[in-house]
């Protein structure tokens, strides 16, 4: 995937502004708070629909402003185009058409445009909770998978009426409404979400492994191991998960929700045998970070016979002029790339198209 262009009518503190971009390399420079993340956030809001920054719509729409407008251009590796434009009107609702055809459901955006970004704050991704290792492998299989996405979305709805159910019969003392039919609808969405997240691992692992190998030289192996909170050994999925929530139902009963299922589940990461949350410097942990988002870009390009686009926002400043070069090396040939920096020197020594940031004026920097 190609974007083109892109044009912006009260994003943030952007105005206006009309942009064509190179098929490469793009790189944002500007100083501190002039609008290059609210830049990358206009791209990837084309990815999903929403905001990678807030659930709250509206702060997306210019101070003292009434609404937002953003069309983006782009081409798919086979050649079809497509020019997607979003509007959003402050209090009203997001509309979004797609070659001038308005979506019925916003999630229909989804899948479109694939986007991997990496923002400072993914180092949360080897440090943080594992809700955040969740969401980036149901990020990446979404991306890939449909039928993933529509387990996930269901599963999250079937969980919300479960734990509902449980909770009126914790405040009545009785027995929980329909309960064995929400634990098979549990049980089937989960088990296609514990197996699609195994699957997806591996092929995250795989090709993280040999990312590692190309910027580290050998020096580093990474790992990934699924950390279920249901038993799996020997047993069917499906079938682990319904004993597990049998075993748990009188404790369920008594806490009013659900106490196992793959929103539980963690992923551990590990660099050269040892856990990296743990044992991982801080700059380790950052590259093993971006490393995975590359290995996400790389699994989705091969399954999706797509290739993503990558936005990175403020990465370089992170990793030593070695570490950079070879991750520039990295996306050069394979993606096209936006990358964000409040750094005069020229961090990217690489033909790219250039843009400088300032109070959301956005400007092509002239070679
Ligand atoms: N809805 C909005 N309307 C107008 N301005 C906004 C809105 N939301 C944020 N801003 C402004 O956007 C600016 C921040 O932009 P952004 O986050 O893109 O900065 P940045 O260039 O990435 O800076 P840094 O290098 O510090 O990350 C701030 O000045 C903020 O006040
Ligand atoms: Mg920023």
């Amino acid at each position: 995937m190609i974007i083109k262009s892109l044009d912006l009518v009260n994003f943030r503190n952007i105005k206006e502004a009309t942009l064509a971009f190179s098929g490469t390399f793009n790189v944002i420079r500007g100083r501190n708070a002039q609008g290059k993340t609210n830049l990358l956030e206009a791209i990837h809001l084309f990815s999903l629909g929403r905001s990678f920054r807030t659930r709250r719509r509206e702060e997306m729409v210019k101070f003292d402003e009434e609404y937002l407008f953003a069309r983006l251009a782009c081409t798919s590796d086979a050649g079809v185009s497509f020019r997607i434009e979003i509007g959003l009107e402050r209090g009203g609702r997001i509309s979004v058409s797609v070659n001038g055809k308005k979506l019925a459901a916003l999630s229909e955006i989804i899948g479109i445009m694939p986007t991997v970004i990496f923002i400072p704050e993914d180092v949360a991704l080897a440090t943080g909770p594992p809700s955040e290792r969740r969401t980036f492998v149901d990020y990446t299989a979404s991306q890939i998978s449909p039928s993933f996405l529509q387990n996930l979305k269901e599963y999250r709805k079937v969980l919300v009426q479960r734990n509902a159910a449980l909770k009126r019969a914790m405040e009545s003392g009785s027995q929980p409404e329909g309960i064995t039919a929400w634990d098979e609808m549990i049980v089937e969405c989960g088990a296609a979400i514990i197996e699609g997240r195994q699957e997806m691992l591996s092929e995250i692992e795989s090709r993280a492994s040999r990312l590692i190998d190309d910027i580290m030289t050998g020096t580093g192996a990474i790992t990934m191991q699924y950390s279920c909170s249901v038993d799996l050994s020997g047993k069917e999925t499906k079938e682990a998960l319904r004993e597990a929530l049998l075993g748990t139902r009188d404790q369920e009963k008594r806490r009013g929700y659900t106490l196992v299922g793959p929103h539980y589940d963690d992923i551990s990461i590990f660099l050269d045998d040892r856990e990296l949350k743990r044992y991982g410097s801080q700059g380790r942990k950052r590259l093993a970070s971006i490393i995975l988002k590359l290995a996400q870009a790389w699994a989705i390009m091969e399954r999706r016979a797509e290739r993503p686009i990558v936005l990175l926002d403020d990465i370089f400043s992170e990793l030593d002029d070695e570490t950079a070069r070879r991750v520039n090396s990295l996306l050069s040939d394979r993606y096209q790339s936006f990358i964000t920096t409040p750094r005069t020197e020229d961090i990217i020594d690489v033909e790219a198209a250039r843009f400088f940031v300032e109070e959301g004026v956005v400007a092509v920097e002239k070679e």
